[in-house]
């Protein structure tokens, strides 16, 4: 067996040309999914305590910053409304209406920048004052109530204007019901993001600060629905449910403590596959950044390149612009 010191692993790596030469993977701005967070108003950009550097903004504003994630070559971006306090129910009935906050954002971005694709989350958790993504009946959040909902509120916001619906609820079922209600409503090309792996985690803490979801769930949590950290085998019952229900793309969240299940769901089923690096993921490395204890541009990459190692199509990243302006400069 051939081996040191005829092998010197290290012979590839001594020069940049050879490092390019022999790379495998590679991030470019192809992949990325800009999340956004939409408020009413305008001219209203309010700070996100919680994830510096990220802010709230108005739809004028909105439209603006997408405008320039586009003219960077971003494909696509995912529009998060918070909600007014005023507008929260217990059944979140703002979901359905089309002049909601996020109908109008899509509505407006989509007429200013046709060519960029929209993402819409599809759960109740902006609207009920719950904090939950489903119906609450008796303590627990119903499955199949919720469903008919989620599916008024798939067709609300595909008539919007809307291009991917990306339901996050993690109700069993949803996926084929909606299915079913956009052909219905004649959005057959509307595609299905299915957040098919959504675990119950920490790491979206301050996701929740900048909908306002957190304080409406108060102490509760969405372990009755989202999945157990401890669980692999079942993030694959899950997808494979989603798939046989016609989910066009899958995706895996959190990002970077959940790297396995995206290998496995990729290496499994082979469809298209996002990842979410989540409002904790990009808390953590921007905190850290801030303190001067990492460096926030190659540790973005880097963090980002780890995604398409373990076979991600593509990624949400708040720090979409920031990775897409280093791309540029190479
Ligand atoms: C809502 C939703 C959440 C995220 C995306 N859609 C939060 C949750 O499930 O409580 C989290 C995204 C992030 O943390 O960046 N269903």
């Amino acid at each position: 067996m051939t081996s040191f010191p005829k092998i010197r692993m290290r012979r590839n790596r001594t020069d940049e040309w050879s490092r390019r030469l022999v790379r495998e993977n590679q991030l470019t701005t192809d992949d990325l999914i800009w999340p956004v967070f939409v408020c009413e108003g305008s001219q209203q950009r309010d700070p996100i305590a919680s994830m510096p550097g990220v802010e709230r903004l108005s739809i004028d504003l909105v439209v603006e910053a997408v405008g320039e994630a586009k003219a960077l070559g971003i494909p696509a971006v995912a529009l998060f409304p918070a909600t007014p306090p005023e507008k929260k129910t217990p059944d979140g009935e703002e979901a359905l209406n089309p002049e909601n906050l996020v109908c109008r954002v899509v509505r407006a971005v989509k007429e200013k920048h046709p060519g960029i694709g929209i993402i819409c989350d599809v759960a109740l958790d902006p609207y009920t004052t719950t904090g939950q993504d489903g119906l609450v009946r008796h303590g627990y959040v119903a499955n199949d109530e919720t469903i008919d909902m989620l599916c008024e509120q798939s067709v609300v916001q595909a008539r919007a204007g809307c291009d991917v619906i990306a339901p996050s609820d993690m109700m069993d079922g949803r996926v084929g019901a909606i299915r079913d209600a956009l052909d219905r409503a004649g959005f057959a090309h509307v595609k299905i993001l299915s957040y098919a792996a959504k675990y119950a985690s920490a790491f979206y803490g301050p996701f929740r600060d900048a909908v306002g979801s957190k304080s409406a769930l108060g102490g509760g949590d969405k372990r009755t629905y989202q999945m157990d950290p401890a669980n692999g085998l079942e993030a694959e019952r899950e997808v494979a449910l989603d798939v046989a229900e016609g989910a066009d793309m899958l995706m895996v969240k959190p990002g970077m403590p959940y790297l396995d299940i995206l290998y496995r769901v990729k290496q499994r089923f082979g469809l298209p596959t996002f990842v979410y690096q989540v409002s904790g993921e990009y808390a953590m490395l921007r905190g850290a950044a801030d303190r001067g204890w990492l460096d926030w541009e190659r540790a973005l990459l880097e963090s980002l390149l780890a995604f398409k190692r373990a076979g991600a199509d593509g990624i949400l990243t708040y720090g979409a612009v920031d990775a897409a302006r280093l791309l540029r400069r190479g």
